[in-house]
């Protein structure tokens, strides 16, 4: 029986760190176990200039505690003002290693996003030029379409015609949740990649809804029926290169999240790694872990894999806390629902 793993340092290919009181809270949440992250840009305002994008890395930076080693991959928001120029000159410099697509009114900060495609054809044309990868929260919001069927409906009316009209576009379909997106991204080519969340691999709708309503496994794309979460858990264990990890670990403070209109979004960074041993053992997949955490995203956002490593040991039970403390209130860390036994060493 393997009692010990050890893995090339993982990455985190979709995380929100937010600004000031949260991000000096969650940081070391995910700077303890993951080298690098994609860091999303929907902060209030939004990060949508390369001079923005520069100031948030630094307060990131700045942010990170002495002796911890990170690097934020920062994005910008796309917005249908965005300047193809400063794009490109945002990533020729190395400052931005994505752009990020949230249709408006989709989820959290979205307002800014893009509501007709056409106006942001320029700068996605650049994009596939230079090769900077689109990364795309693929939900319409089309009121008529039923939640549940917000992330299929995407792929035909906004995805498909996207990429057809934009060879060479290199896209990431963030926190996949349906097989009609697995089977999307299986179809595509090699410009088209999948990132699938920690709490997707483990929740469907019932464990947001069964027993009385649980604000803290709602998040966005919503969890969906348990053939979806099946196929999910297919496509990150099963090796394929073009799924990996991305947490959208999405930090709220407990009082907007238990609230009457509550926020969405699971925070994983602290307990991800432990929580993925656990779903790939469970599924006899252990060996196919280093590919989702730290091999699969290098190799399709074109950057070097880690040289450090990380451990992993089997034991008893794992403690981890329950709450993190934030000046903003405390952030409810995500419960799988089942002790976990994989524990990341720390020395
Ligand atoms: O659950 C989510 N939370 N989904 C998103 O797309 C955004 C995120 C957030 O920023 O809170
Ligand atoms: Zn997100």
């Amino acid at each position: 029986m393997t009692n010990t793993l050890t893995l090339r340092r993982p990455d985190d290919w979709h995380l929100h760190l937010r600004d000031g009181a949260v991000l000096t809270a969650v940081l070391p949440e995910t700077a303890r176990d993951f080298a690098r992250a994609i860091i999303m840009p929907n902060l209030v305002p939004p990060v949508i200039t390369g001079d923005q994008a520069a100031a948030y890395r630094d307060r990131i930076l700045a942010a990170l505690p002495q002796g911890m080693s990170f690097e934020p991959l920062m994005t910008l928001y796309l917005t249908e003002d965005t300047d193809p120029d400063d794009v490109a000159a945002a990533a020729a410099s190395g400052l931005v290693t994505a752009v990020k697509l949230y249709p408006a009114g989709a989820t959290t900060n979205s307002n800014s996003g893009v509501r007709d495609f056409d106006n942001v054809r320029a700068v996605l044309e650049r994009m596939a030029e230079i090769g900077l990868p689109l990364c795309v929260h693929g939900e319409v919001t089309d009121p008529e379409i039923d939640i549940f069927d917000r992330e299929a409906v995407f792929i035909d009316r906004v995805l498909d015609p996207i990429r057809r009209a934009t060879p060479g576009l290199r896209v990431v379909m963030e926190h996949v949740t349906t097989s009609d997106a697995v089977d999307y991204v299986k179809a595509g080519n090699d410009d088209l990649a999948a990132t699938i969340t920690t709490h997707h691999l483990v929740i469907n709708r019932n464990h947001i809804l069964v027993g009385g309503i649980k604000p803290h496994y709602y998040c966005l794309p919503v969890a969906k029926r348990e053939t979806h979460r099946l196929a999910l858990r297919d496509a990150a264990t099963s090796g394929h290169p073009r799924f990996f990890l991305g947490t959208d670990s999405a930090p709220h403070v407990d009082p907007l999240k238990e609230n009457s209109c509550g926020c969405a979004g699971c925070f994983t960074a602290t307990n991800t790694m432990s929580v993925l041993a656990e779903v790939f053992e469970q599924d006899g997949a252990l060996d196919k872990l280093e590919g989702f955490t730290s091999l699969n995203g290098p190799a399709f956002y074109r950057l070097p894999v880690n040289e450090a490593s990380i451990t992993l040991t089997k034991g008893e039970p794992v403690t981890y806390p329950e709450k993190i403390a934030c000046d903003d209130g405390p952030i409810t860390v995500f419960d799988p629902g089942y002790p976990l036994h994989w524990a990341v060493q720390r020395d």
